[in-house]
């Protein structure tokens, strides 16, 4: 099993949304096995999103309905909500997580287990706990141009490459002008791999404005179904992304 995460120490960055996209993509497109433990306080708990999804998929006319119509329907993928406030967070919490985590390993019963956790920028959280006792095979850390994101990826990063754990930082969030003068990020990208600090290929665009339409915002978080055609059309550079990262964790 493989256990992979993105995290971020500041809020808003995608983690959550990238994880469901990603688990989307093992469970319904690879037809591999995933798990998707929720670390997050009860603010947007993944398991509503499920519950939404499932009242959706049987209501006749709904975009999750007319989708899933016809098509074969794999059984989904499990979410189990381990969630606390970050720094609600107490040593003891930490590290049961840590060896809920391990027990999960231990039992190797899914191809992936994906973490979603909440933003925090203690160094006591779950996921550096999980880091400095090697329990994730990959981390990536989302990240866009915004200073104080970039400061935060590097510092992550830095403590990441400390710790001897797998990561890349992925350019989230990309406006426009960066897409097509992407000479700035290749500049940046040298000097963050000049300090060790190694970047995705992939880059992922600001999807704004193509998930306004809201027939199309519901599959961007959806946990029932891989919604390519949706996501061809949000943002392809997401299949290159997951691409990368199954590569990334390896057999
Ligand atoms: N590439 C993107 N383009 C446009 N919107 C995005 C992109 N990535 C994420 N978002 C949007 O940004 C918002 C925050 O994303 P998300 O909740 O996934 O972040 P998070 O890092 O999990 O936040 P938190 O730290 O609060 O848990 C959401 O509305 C999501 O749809
Ligand atoms: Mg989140």
């Amino acid at each position: 099993m493989k256990t992979f995460t993105f995290f971020t120490p500041k809020g808003g960055c995608g983690k959550t949304t990238l994880i469901l996209l990603l688990a989307a993509y093992i469970r319904y497109y690879l037809g591999k096995t995933v798990k998707v433990i929720d670390f997050e306080a009860d603010k947007f708990p993944l398991m509503r999103f499920r519950e939404d999804d499932l009242v959706a998929s049987h209501q006749e006319g709904t975009p999750l309905h007319n989708y899933l119509k016809g098509r074969q329907v794999l059984e989904p993928y499990p979410i189990e909500c381990a969630g606390k406030e970050i720094n609600n967070y107490k040593a003891d919490d930490v590290i049961q997580l840590a060896r809920a985590v391990n027990e999960e390993i231990r039992q190797d019963e899914f191809d992936y287990l994906l973490l979603d956790f909440p933003a925090g920028y203690s160094r006591f959280t779950p996921v550096s706990c999980l880091v400095h006792n090697h329990l994730l095979d990959g981390v990536y850390v989302p990240t866009s141009t915004e200073r104080q994101e970039r400061i935060d990826s590097f510092q992550i990063g830095r403590h990441f490459l400390e710790e001897g754990q797998p990561f890349k930082i992925v350019w989230n969030h990309l406006k426009k002008k960066y897409i097509e003068n992407p000479s700035v990020l290749d500049t940046a990208e040298q000097e963050l791999l000049g300090y060790g600090l190694p970047c995705s290929k992939v880059r992922i665009k600001d999807f704004n404005k193509a998930t306004e339409d809201s027939s199309v915002r519901c599959f961007v978080r959806n946990t029932l179904c891989w919604p390519e055609r949706y996501v061809k059309m949000v943002c392809p550079e997401l299949i290159d992304l997951f691409e990368e990262i199954i590569a990334f964790l390896g057999d």
